[in-house]
């Protein structure tokens, strides 16, 4: 028996904080009837219907690894009607984006439909390691090197630890290549991070998360994960 609200997030419907204010405000229903109280337990076998919807609790799990173009959303649908990530892969499963990646970034995205892998790379305690190539503007300087790996503050918070390598300096172009590792996922966070000490991102790529390399993969390709990996991934939270 599992909490209701815990059970609706885990199946990737949407966060647990939303999950209670759609338990509170009467959008739940379990077995038929109207569930308003947030402890509520349930059962594998019960069936959970989310503002019409009736989730299901039996699922089998899908897992992608994508290295996402530009110009595509990370989202599964969009009401301009962009492309999305969720549109590259080939499924009928209703899978979803693990974080997000910009419409102008490239790089490894994963994608599921295993609501409790994605909660748990996703949380801010999850720590997974996330390696950017950033094409800059600009002399990258050992300070602001010094200030990125110390972390810098974006948004009133300041960034944890970061790992910086400088893969170029180009004179001429008046442009850097930067390679950062981060272990957390706020919005923007790497251009964000770059702009607090003075250069702005003009591209962007994600080269690694967690496992995964992107040397596997061309830009718009795919492919899904192995049993071994996912059981890898999980392993990261053991
Ligand atoms: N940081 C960013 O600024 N953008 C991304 O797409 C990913 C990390």
């Amino acid at each position: 028996m599992e909490r209701l609200q815990k059970v609706i997030a885990n199946l990737g419907y949407c966060s647990r904080r939303k999950a209670e204010e759609l338990i509170s405000t009467g959008k739940v229903s379990v077995n038929g009837k109207i569930v308003t109280e947030l402890g509520t337990k349930v059962k594998t076998s019960d069936t959970i219907e989310v503002d019409g919807n009736i989730l299901d609790n039996n699922k089998n799990y899908e897992y992608y690894i994508l290295n996402k173009p530009r110009g595509v959303i990370t989202t599964t649908h969009d009401e301009h009607d962009r492309k999305t990530v969720v549109d590259l892969i080939d499924t009928n499963t209703r899978i979803y984006p693990v974080g997000r990646l910009d419409y102008d970034t490239t790089g490894l995205l994963l994608l599921t439909n295993d609501g409790v892998l994605a909660n748990k790379l996703m949380h801010p305690s999850s720590k997974i390691d996330k390696t950017y190539i950033a094409k800059i503007e600009g002399m990258i300087s050992p300070i602001s090197i010094k200030k990125l790996r110390s972390g810098v503050v974006i948004d009133s918070y300041k960034t944890r630890p970061a790992r910086v390598k400088v893969k170029s300096v180009n004179k001429k172009t008046n442009k850097s290549i930067v390679e950062i590792t981060i272990s957390e996922g706020k919005n923007h966070q790497v251009k964000k991070m770059f702009e607090a000490v003075g250069h702005h991102v003009e591209k962007l790529k994600r080269e690694k998360y967690a496992i995964f390399d992107i040397r596997d993969l061309k830009v718009g390709d795919y492919r899904k994960l192995t049993f071994k990996e996912v059981s890898i991934l999980y392993s990261l939270f053991k």
